[in-house]
């Protein structure tokens, strides 16, 4: 499907007739007259009534006394006839269109209209015929007639347009126009792919909504039924107040894409009363989760929320006035690599997991729509509590196409590793700074412990996953820090013959070898090597996820540059391999008081006030790298507000996250005024005034975060580009930062 691109060139229309004045005939009528795209409306309607209250109504401005004086007359006839009553309509006008003129129609089935039109015509040379562009508006009401003809029935619907092969773009163009000045937006896709689309988007539930109605009426004393229907029967059951004769005419134009659409639907409703006969409330669980899942996503595309449609459609802008206030107690958003890990180990293991303080964010949920895509019943997420009914190690099932992952590297990375044990074959995708970022880190790895991978251009996303190949473990001495290479080949591991065992170069979060040991999968630890022992399982339990110390840093910084600052930050993640923030900043002078400690789930947590203090520049040690790697866009900013120079090396891998978080954040500076060095595994930065200006965040959801910090400080309003990926790791920062005192506002563009 692609968008048409209209022609700015395409004239305005003298002379259309509309053939059939029901609801869409009508009301196309009348928005052709009201914008204006159209010099003059005909109108035919084979009930007289229907023409004169067309007329009357202003729908048309003329009423054809015959069918073929409304063809004749036409630049443009817009067929809007039942669908089975194309042929004959036609065949009675075929030698009276005017030369070059478009015929267009409305029908909801393309197929039976193509063909129609191909009966008709095939005794009239090319030449002599009308240009074709079959179409149709995805809009409609269960009303019908003239007297219902509505003018923005088609504001802000989809349109369908499905040019035939000997397509002429200019009358595509022109039928384009027309619609586009209804409001419609315009779509093109193929005669084929339109029906099967349309057989399960519309024509089925059309289908089911009249069955059950009909259903239900005849059901013992009907009238009872009608009485105590709720809102559930109402909403449900609406459109089977639709035009009979127009839907029957569709169901039997459109028969084969309806056949196997309602086969399939059978087929599920059929285990659905077997579920139920049995008591079998995983099933039934199952189909509900997963449908509700798939009803909210909708809800959000519907209200313009979900973070895909965001991405695609929209430049959220952050708008930061200069100054502002860092005050009051806060809990920031759950820990978002603990968050993904619950879902895998929980979904892996034996018996039902409960989460709480899960990460609402867009990428934990991608990877908990991955599960559900593969048999995992999972209820939730609701107010951060989720419910797992683990499959066991080896109860994963192929999902129906590829696995997306949004922007997450951890996702894709440790799934590699997961899904590299499987029977079946699956593919990895993600968005465009996923798209981009290096894979064969994990993917060289797993092969060497007989892993079938194949990653797409320069070791790139796709990843292509063989299942059956069975996996030896092996020890592997890692060439970077990365916490994801190390989790890949430990979930690996679980499917490998033999033990695995990863050293890494310096120590990296170590989430997955705690929450494997919670779940009583024995994960040993010798000074740098991690390592298990395939074949084992996991055990169902609870897991309470602690706020996440990244999305802390932000707020930590904040409160650290801005004078009168006092913050606490409740219940943050203290394990040892993510507090580099707290070292780094306390060695800048920072005041962050740690308070209430405790161990919940194996994992360290403790409430943080932080002060404002004035800072001063450091070298930052390079042991505290790793254990700080998601915080330097937000520590850059802190070096700017410090006195003297922060100087960071060891660092490269900062190249390789959402951004190149160095460069990007090199630029951003300069964009507001602030000079630094760049170097290859790092960046020096004097201290200096932040002034204002537009900064952009390449798609990578810390730098907008950062430099939302910098407002804090800044002489000038700084407007920071392309914030719609916030939503993946911290859904409600601009809650959070009005809340303590930051001037932020959001724009949608
Ligand atoms: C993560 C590991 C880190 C980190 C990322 C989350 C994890 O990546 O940057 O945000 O959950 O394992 P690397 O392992 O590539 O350093």
């Amino acid at each position: 499907m692609s968008d048409s691109t209209i022609p700015a060139s395409v004239e305005i229309v003298d002379t259309v007739s509309v053939i059939g004045l029901g609801l869409i005939g009508g009301s196309f009528a009348k928005a052709l007259k009201e914008n204006g795209a159209a010099r003059r409306v005909v109108g035919f309607d084979r009930s007289p009534d229907e023409l004169t209250l067309g007329l009357s109504m202003g729908v048309i401005d003329d009423a054809a006394s015959s069918l073929k004086q409304a063809v004749e007359c036409a630049d443009v006839v817009v067929l809007a006839v039942p669908v089975r009553a194309v042929e004959a309509v036609l065949t009675d006008v075929k030698r009276c269109f005017k030369e070059n003129a478009i015929l267009t129609d409305v029908g909801s089935v393309k197929g039976s209209f193509v063909k129609a039109v191909e009966n008709v015509f095939a005794d009239i040379a090319p030449e002599d015929r009308p240009i074709i562009v079959p179409g149709h508006p995805i809009a409609g009401s269960e009303k019908s007639g003239v007297a219902a003809a509505n003018s923005s029935l088609f504001s802000n619907h989809k349109v369908i347009l499905t040019p035939l092969s000997e397509r002429n773009p200019q009358a595509v163009a022109q039928i384009s126009a027309m619609w586009s000045s209804c409001g419609a937006t315009v779509l093109e896709m193929g005669v084929d792919h339109h029906d099967d689309v349309l057989a399960a988007t519309s024509h089925l539930p059309h289908l089911i909504a009249f069955s059950l109605v009909d259903t239900l009426a005849g059901e013992g004393d009907s009238k009872e039924i009608f009485k105590y229907a709720a809102g559930g029967f109402r909403d449900f059951t609406r459109i089977a107040a639709s035009d009979p004769v127009m839907w029957s005419d569709i169901f039997l134009s459109n028969s084969a894409s309806t056949l196997k659409v309602l086969d399939h639907f059978a087929d599920d409703l059929a285990a659905l009363r077997d579920a139920i006969a049995n008591q079998d409330s995983k099933t039934l669980l199952g189909v509900f989760t997963r449908a509700k899942a798939a009803r909210d996503h909708f809800s959000r595309i519907l209200s313009g929320q979900a973070y895909t449609t965001i991405m695609n459609t929209k430049n959220v802008i952050f708008k930061m006035k200069p100054g502002g206030e860092v005050k009051g107690v806060i809990r920031v958003a759950g820990d978002k690599s603990m968050s993904h890990r619950s879902i895998m180990l929980g979904s892996l293991a034996d018996g039902v997991t409960e989460v709480e303080g899960f990460l609402e964010g867009e990428d934990s949920l991608a990877t908990l729509q991955a599960f559900r895509d593969m048999g995992v019943v999972i209820e939730g997420p609701d107010e951060g509590r989720v419910k797992i009914y683990g499959v066991g190690v080896n109860g994963l099932k192929q999902p129906p196409g590829p696995i997306y992952l949004g922007n997450s590297g951890t996702g894709m990375r440790l799934f590699a590793g997961l899904l590299a044990g499987q029977t079946f074959d699956t593919e990895l995708t993600g968005d465009a700074s996923l798209s981009t970022r290096p894979m064969e880190r994990v993917a060289a790895p797993l092969r060497l412990m007989g892993a079938v991978i194949e990653t797409g251009d320069q070791g790139r996303p796709p990843m292509k996953i063989k299942g059956s190949s069975p996996l030896k473990g092996m020890h592997y001495d890692m060439p970077m820090a990365s916490a994801q290479v190390k989790s890949c080949l430990l979930l690996a591991g679980i499917y490998a013959e033999g033990e695995t065992s990863v050293t890494e170069p310096a120590p990296t979060r170590d989430h997955t070898e705690r929450m494997l040991n919670g779940f009583g999968y024995p994960v040993r630890r010798e000074g740098a090597t991690a390592s298990l022992v395939g074949g084992g399982s996991l055990k169902a339990t609870k897991i309470d996820v602690p706020a996440d110390i990244s999305s802390a840093a932000f707020f930590m910084v904040a409160a650290s540059i801005t004078p009168g600052a006092h913050l606490t930050l409740k219940h943050v993640g203290m394990n040892p391999t993510r507090v580099g923030i707290i070292n780094i900043l306390r060695a800048m002078g920072g005041k962050i008081e740690v308070s209430n400690e405790s161990i919940v789930g194996g994992e360290p947590v403790a409430d943080l006030t932080v002060s404002y203090s004035p800072l001063k520049g450091i070298n930052i040690p390079e042991d505290q790298v790793p254990l700080a790697i998601d915080e330097f866009p937000v520590l850059f900013i802190a070096a700017v507000c410090a006195e003297g120079k922060t100087v960071l090396t060891g660092a490269e891998e900062l190249r390789v996250k959402e951004s190149d978080r160095i460069q990007v954040m090199a630029d951003g500076l300069k964009a507001l005024g602030v000079e630094t060095l760049v170097t290859p595994d790092g960046i020096e930065i004097e201290g200096s005034e932040i002034g204002g200006g537009s900064v952009y965040s390449h798609g990578d959801h810390r730098i907008a975060m950062s430099f939302a910090v910098a407002s804090l400080r800044a002489k000038g309003e700084i407007i920071i580009n392309d914030c719609a990926n916030v939503a993946t790791s911290f859904p409600n920062f601009e809650a959070l930062a009005k809340q303590v005192g930051m001037q932020i506002s959001v724009e949608h563009e």
